[in-house]
């Protein structure tokens, strides 16, 4: 697969988000059919790996340091620090920045992953109560200490970056950004000026850009957090169907899936953003690391801005900016 770069960190430029094997898409996977799947992600060129200490809570982190026991050099691996799991609250993580949580939690990831030195280590939330230079700072000593090579943060906003990256240089932000919520690319101009990657979480809104599933869909309720999100309700089908008619053209022109399409736009949006769709299907992972080889043309992923801009899009889980 092509490598794209996060700061001064080459990646595949499609990561592979380990998150669903384990955590809000319904039950976990078993431990042996995960490591099959992270494996043939592997195959495919995905060489990039995105975990986090909640997901699971710890189990996910485990599952990749055990399937890339054998060859640690040749992947990248984020894992992601700050959150306290409240367990009660599904789905409402509680942040902490305290350095004495953040060192336990890097202790503890290092351990899980089987691993000396993380690739990129981000902060999961930022924590209102600590400033950004305090955990820039934090950082640094891991750094320092080989303990992580790189760190970045999710659901950046600029002014957390600037000041963080005057203490301790930040390679990467992980957002959420897809067709149908794109608020983040305000952040664009901060990130060419400062030469930090993008990485996108939930590129498929949650699999919604596939068009795989109909409207009626249902999920777990119990466990499965598709169950409540907005993009899946019966009535977002009318809200979203020129979203989903200009996607399906597209996939038509290219010959590619609706799922190709949606990742080979944020592609080619910018050379430094890097998605990571997640799949529990092996055919999927195959299918959406092809995106890469999906070269949209520079007017058509203009035109397909612009069309967004202009139409009606259904609120999507996590917020509802276009
Ligand atoms: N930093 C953060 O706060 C944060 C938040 C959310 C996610 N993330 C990271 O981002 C990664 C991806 O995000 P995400 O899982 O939220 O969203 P996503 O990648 O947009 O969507 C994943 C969902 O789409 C389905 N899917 C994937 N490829 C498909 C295809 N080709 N056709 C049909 N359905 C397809 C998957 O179903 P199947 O599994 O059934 O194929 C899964 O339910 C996560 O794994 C995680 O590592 C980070």
């Amino acid at each position: 697969m092509q490598k794209r770069m996060l700061g001064d960190l080459e990646v595949s430029a499609l990561g592979y988000g380990a998150m669903g094997l384990s955590h809000a898409y319904g039950a976990s996977l078993d431990e042996k059919e995960s490591i099959y799947l992270l494996n043939k992600a592997y195959d495919e060129g995905y060489t990039f790996i995105d975990t986090a200490e909640v997901y699971g809570p710890y189990f996910n982190e485990e599952l990749v340091g055990k399937a890339f026991s054998k060859i640690k050099d040749k992947v990248q691996i984020a894992t992601k620090c700050g959150i306290r799991l409240a367990e009660h609250d599904r789905g409402l993580p509680l942040p902490d920045s305290s350095p004495a949580f953040i060192r336990k939690s890097l202790e503890g990831s290092l351990k899980r992953l089987n691993i000396e030195c993380i690739d990129l280590y981000y902060l999961h939330r930022i924590d209102p109560k600590h400033e950004p230079e305090e955990v820039a700072e934090l950082m640094a000593s891991f750094i320092k200490e080989g303990k992580i090579a790189h760190w970045g943060i999710s659901e950046a906003n600029e002014d957390y970056l600037r000041r963080a990256d005057k203490v301790c240089k930040v390679s990467a932000i992980q957002n959420r950004y897809s067709l149908m919520y794109r608020d983040y690319e305000k952040l664009f101009s901060v990130l060419e000026e400062l030469n930090i990657g993008f990485v996108a979480f939930s590129p498929l809104a949650n699999g919604f850009l596939s068009a795989a599933y109909q409207k009626g869909v249902k999920f777990d309720e119990k466990d499965d957090y598709r169950a409540s999100m907005p993009q899946f309700k019966d009535e977002s089908y009318a809200q979203n169907k020129d979203l989903l008619a200009l996607i399906t053209g597209l996939a038509q022109k290219y010959d590619a899936t609706c799922a190709q399409i949606s990742l080979a736009y944020l592609l080619g949006k910018r050379p430094y953003v890097v998605p990571i769709p997640g799949s529990r299907h092996e055919a999927r992972i195959v299918e959406n690391a092809a995106a890469v080889n999906i070269n949209l043309s520079h007017d058509d992923v203009k035109a397909i801005s612009s069309a967004l801009d202009n139409m009606t899009i259904s609120e999507v889980f996590g917020g509802t900016k276009k």
